[in-house]
């Protein structure tokens, strides 16, 4: 578990704590100076510095503060990877570094949402500038991107060579010296990709352009163009590449410096120009303003006779003028011109020869100057916020960082140096007003009995500069303004009797100045006694350096210019209005004032930069200088406020919760009050009272060593603790799991007990349900199909026919059937009948053709004589045979004789005759299409069926049958009376063959028959006890058929 070395309090502000330090102490001094044990000594601080920085630790924390010491060569802490070390990570968990801050601030910006800022401060060369790339480069690389951001990033970055190239120089402190404040704004987005950023520029040292100290460079950029570009390039702007050649590069007697590869650096910014979008357009009007002022600079004048003042040189006006776009005759008229109204009434007047100089020097300063804040502009342009980014969010919120002049003090002070001060004193008062009071005030709030650290509140100096009516700046526009002779030395004497007797304030000819004051204050000179230092500021030039000495006839040629950038550097209104020009001590203090606002709003986070040693040496430590610097950034005090009272704070709850291990009472849990907790553990700890206080929400440590103390038995408990967790976790792990198991077969069971409750619980239901709709149905079984009884009567058909299904009659024999509920009556019915049709129609589909035709003869039958006739049960269970005469049994003649007509059945009969009735013996032999009677050999009569008229059979068990044939038959004489023992069968077959099935007639009691000639016999039957034939009363013929026996 990481702990979290950074709270953030209700108003956002990043609180550090420090027990990280503690665990990460630094092996050399202390990392940071709140752990210092004897922090009222100044010594112990600077050795604290003095040993890190011999280590190469050259960063070291006031609490949040950074205080960076410029290591004068390259350390390898800036590498990609370093970079990684400290994204995300707390504060005090790791060794201190200007990427600590950077993460810092980034994070506190994304977690609250507000703005931030990081006020970098120092003297020159302290590392003001090297600071705010890294912090640029760090965002650069570690912030997430979006599409935009490649080149965002880009641009981000390379405004720093352009920036340098045109408003840095070498100097004396410095061979990259910034001589213009900057601030910069990175906004991001809501997902911490920067999207845009902003740069403001304050007050560039444009005197630089035309003079600069000994041993002094100009602004790089000339060293650059001359070194760097190419041969056609100088051609085409008619520059030589020896600066000597050139006036406003020779004053320092130093146009080269061994750190510094112009040539290099000219690759770098045409580079970098191209990055930031300039077009070749642009390039060349800036080279051309570059190289214009390297020609004004060599623009010499001469002293006519009569002191007119004429331009001696005439390539470099002809060069300026190409180069700008402008007349040459009106430029060096305007040069050595002025025009003045007065009365109303415009009047040109000669200028005298340094008059004329200094024309042209504030023409190549106003010029080198405007150009400078156009590309300023340029650049903002190119890092603003994009199109395509959503502007609907204006609050996207930024990370500002200020990277401008410190502290400065020269041999010879000028306007420059006052200004610079005075920003160094503003920027001072807005540090104490952030930190020194704040931390005073938490005591404060926190209820804590304290009392206040003094320190130096420099708002008296501030008021000294600022002050309306009284203060120097407005004497100084006052004196600018002011009709009638007006010089630097009337300046001084306003001074003197406005600000005499200010304690901050001294001149030669203060009243207060005394022979040791006169020693180091010379006549021309102020003295600021600054809370940083005292400084002398030589008036001369101020006058001319605060007022916009440019005159308005140079102003009017330089609007007119045809060189873009220049037209739109210099304004028309400028020339035509007769307003008063803007001071530049005003506008730099409005714009100051302007930036503190800015950065009020803010949430701040320091950068103070330290500068060992005057000679840019690596590993040398002036101590002198240091000290100096370590004062004047007023380090001691902040120091002291931070640890005078506490120099550890920490809420109750973060300090219980580290410590608790160290007092049983509180380990493992604490459960009452927080405060009290604290107590009690800070009573268990043996802390003395003097030690420690409790504020209301946190616990305040005097002193370093008790929390050494409690840090170091913390330690030595860690593996007591480590111990204890250990146990506890794996119990606790263990315990968790086997929860959680349990409560999964409680959820697994109670799920499926519940699934089989409802199961069981439907069931039931279902089944009374059921039972009901059966009781129900079972009272209403009688009534027509209706909701009330539809289930039951369902139920009945249904098992009915389920019940049927299985005990079907398997034989048409079989009449048996399933007696069927009322309500299924008719069906039942329908039922049996299909179900007898159908194994009818099984039975018929089985059976042989034999069989076939014996059935249908024996159907024939029994629709003949079932129930008619005596003789027919006995009949029934007897086959009919084929024939009952075979064929070798048939006279041979008989057979040729019927020819083709095939004899389909013969039976032996009994005829008798019409009259007598005298049996005689016969075979009747039946073809397709008649019979025939054949005696023996002979056929004795031939019956044609088409001439057959009936048949006629007694009702009783005897053999007669009589053939009935028309009267008009000749041949035929009368009826035939035949007696056959297969009466049955035979009339069957002759009935089928003949087609006369309704021609069969059985007669009970007797038969009338036509007997030869036209008469009527009649046969009589009745039952005997045997068959008799005999001839009975009336000539009727009587037939006594046996009694059939019944069972
Ligand atoms: N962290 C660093 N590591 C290595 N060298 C550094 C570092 N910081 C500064 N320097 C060196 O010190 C020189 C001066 O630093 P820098 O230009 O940042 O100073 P400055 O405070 O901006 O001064 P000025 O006020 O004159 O602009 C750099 O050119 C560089 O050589
Ligand atoms: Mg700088």
């Amino acid at each position: 578990m990481r702990y979290q070395g950074r709270e953030v309090d209700v108003e956002g502000r990043v609180r550090l704590v420090m027990e990280s330090t503690l665990t990460a102490r630094d092996r050399v001094g202390v990392q940071d100076f709140v752990l210092l044990e004897n922090h009222n000594s100044e010594a112990a601080f600077i050795e604290n510095l003095r040993r890190r920085f011999k280590e190469n630790l050259i960063y070291t924390y006031i609490g949040s503060v950074l205080v960076s010491v410029n290591p004068y060569k390259d350390l390898e802490i800036y590498s990609k990877p370093q970079m990684e070390r400290y994204r995300g990570v707390s504060f005090y968990e790791i060794s201190p570094h200007i990427y600590a801050v950077s993460d810092n601030t980034y994070r506190a910006m994304r977690t609250t949402w507000k703005d931030q800022c990081i006020l970098i401060s120092g003297e020159s060369g302290a590392g003001k500038t090297e600071a705010s790339k890294k912090i640029l480069l760090y965002y650069a690389v570690t912030c997430p991107s979006n599409h935009n951001m490649s080149t965002l990033g880009d641009r981000l970055l390379q405004s720093n060579p352009i920036l340098e190239a045109f408003g840095n120089a070498k100097t004396l402190k410095n061979d990259n010296s910034s001589r213009f404040g900057k601030y910069m704004d990175v906004q991001f987005d809501f997902k911490g990709a920067p999207v845009g950023g902003h740069i403001l520029n304050y007050l560039l040292e444009k005197s630089r352009v035309v003079h600069q100290n000994h041993g002094e460079r100009n602004f790089h950029i000339f060293y650059q163009l001359l070194d760097g570009g190419s041969t056609e390039l100088l051609q085409m702007l008619d520059l030589e590449r020896n600066p000597q050649n050139y006036q406003y590069l020779v004053k320092g007697n130093c146009s080269k410096a061994s750190s510094i590869s112009d040539k290099k650096n000219w690759k770098v910014l045409m580079n970098a120009l191209s990055v930031i979008g300039f077009t070749d357009e642009d390039l060349q009007n800036l080279l051309n303003i570059i190289a214009s002022v390297l020609h004004l600079g060599n623009t010499q004048f001469g002293e006519g006779e009569e002191g007119e003042t004429h331009i001696t040189t005439e390539m470099p006006i002809v060069n300026v003028s190409k180069l700008l776009g402008l007349e040459a005759s009106s430029l060096s008229e305007a040069l050595t011109h002025k025009k003045l109204t007065a009365k109303g009434e415009e009047m040109i007047i000669p200028l005298n020869f340094e008059q004329a100089m200094s024309a042209r020097d504030a023409l190549a300063k106003a010029v080198y100057g405007r150009a400078f804040t156009w590309l300023v502009e340029k650049i903002n342009r190119s890092l603003a916020l994009k199109d395509d980014v959503d502007h609907s969010n204006k609050a996207f919120p930024v990370i500002g960082l200020l990277d401008i002049y410190g502290f400065e003090v020269l041999q010879r002070n000028s306007f420059e140096q006052f200004c610079i001060n005075y920003c160094s004193e503003k920027l001072q008062q807005l540090f104490i007003e952030l930190t020194l009071r704040s931390e005073q005030e938490e005591y404060t709030t926190e209820g804590i009995a304290w009392e206040m650290v003094p320190y130096f509140d420099n708002k008296i100096i501030c008021d000294l500069i600022e002050a309306k009516h009284k203060g120097i700046i407005a004497i100084l526009d006052e004196e600018c303004v002011r009709p009638g002779e007006t010089s630097d030395a009337s300046f001084l004497e306003k001074l003197e009797d406005t600000l005499d007797g200010h304690p901050h304030f001294v001149t030669y000819d203060h009243k207060l100045a005394n022979g040791k004051t006169r020693k180091v204050v010379s006549r021309e000179e102020f003295r600021l006694l600054h809370y940083a230092g005292e400084v002398n500021y030589n008036v001369n030039g101020f006058l001319e350096k605060n007022n916009d000495s440019l005159s308005r006839t140079l102003k009017e040629v330089m609007w007119q210019a045809d060189n873009k950038i220049i037209s739109q550097c210099f304004y028309r209104e400028e020339v035509t209005e007769q307003k008063r020009p803007r001071m530049a001590a005003t506008h730099f203090k409005n714009s100051l004032l302007k930036l503190l606002d800015n950065l009020m709003t803010k949430e701040p986070s320091y950068v103070r930069c330290i500068k060992p040693n005057d000679t840019k040496q690596p590993g040398h430590f002036d101590e002198v200088l240091v000290r100096h610097q370590v004062r004047y950034l007023g380090l001691m005090e902040n120091l002291r406020v931070r640890r005078a009272g506490f120099a550890y704070r920490r809420s109750f709850e973060a300090f219980l919760q580290r410590y608790k291990p160290l007092c049983p009472e509180t380990w493992p849990v604490w459960y009452g009050r927080l405060r009290d907790g604290v107590a009690t553990l800070a009573n268990h700890l043996g802390y003395q009272e003097e030690e420690y206080k409790l504020g209301r929400s946190k616990i305040f440590i005097r002193f370093p060593k008790t929390l050494f103390l409690t840090e170091d038995a913390l330690q030595a408990k860690k593996p007591e603790i480590a111990l204890t967790l250990q146990t506890s976790w794996r119990g606790y792990r263990e315990r968790a799991k086997y929860k959680k198991i349990r409560h999964a077969i409680i959820v697994i069971q109670s799920a499926w007990r519940g699934m089989k409750g409802r199961r069981r619980a439907r069931r039931r239901r279902q089944a009374a349900d059921l039972i009901r709709r059966f009781i129900k149905g079972f009272i209403h079984r009688h009534e027509d199909y209706s909701p009330e009884n539809d289930y039951f009567l369902d139920h009945v058909r249904y098992s009915f026919l389920k019940k049927l299904s299985k005990n079907l009659p398997t034989s048409v024999l079989d009449k048996s059937w399933l007696p069927s509920p009322p309500s299924v009556a008719e069906a039942s019915e329908h039922l049996r009948a299909l179900h007898m049709r159908n194994m009818v129609r099984k039975y018929c589909m089985r059976i042989q053709p034999e069989w076939k035709n014996q059935m249908t003869q024996k159907v024939v039958a029994s629709e003949l004589f079932k129930d008619q006739k005596d003789s027919y049960p006995q009949s029934v269970g007897r086959l009919f045979l084929d024939t009952r005469i075979e064929r070798e049994q048939i006279n041979l003649k008989v057979l040729q004789t019927l020819g083709s007509d095939k004899v389909q059945y013969g039976v032996p009969v009994t005829k008798y005759d019409r009259r007598g009735f005298k049996p005689r013996s016969r075979q009747l032999l039946l073809s397709n299409t008649f019979a025939v009677l054949v005696d023996k050999t002979k056929i004795k009569q031939r019956i044609d069926y088409a001439a057959l008229g009936g048949i006629s059979v007694s009702s009783l068990s005897d053999g007669m049958l009589v053939l009935h044939l028309p009267m008009e038959e000749n041949k035929q004489k009368g009826d035939v009376l035949l007696h056959c023992d297969h009466v049955i069968e035979l009339v069957t077959k002759l009935a089928l063959m003949a087609r006369m099935l309704n021609h069969v007639n059985v007669k009970p009691g007797s038969i009338r028959f036509a007997g030869a000639r036209g008469n009527e016999g009649i046969i009589d039957f009745v039952n005997g006890s045997e068959l008799k034939v005999a001839k009975g009363k009336r000539g009727h013929l009587l037939v006594t058929a046996p009694r059939i026996k019944t069972a």
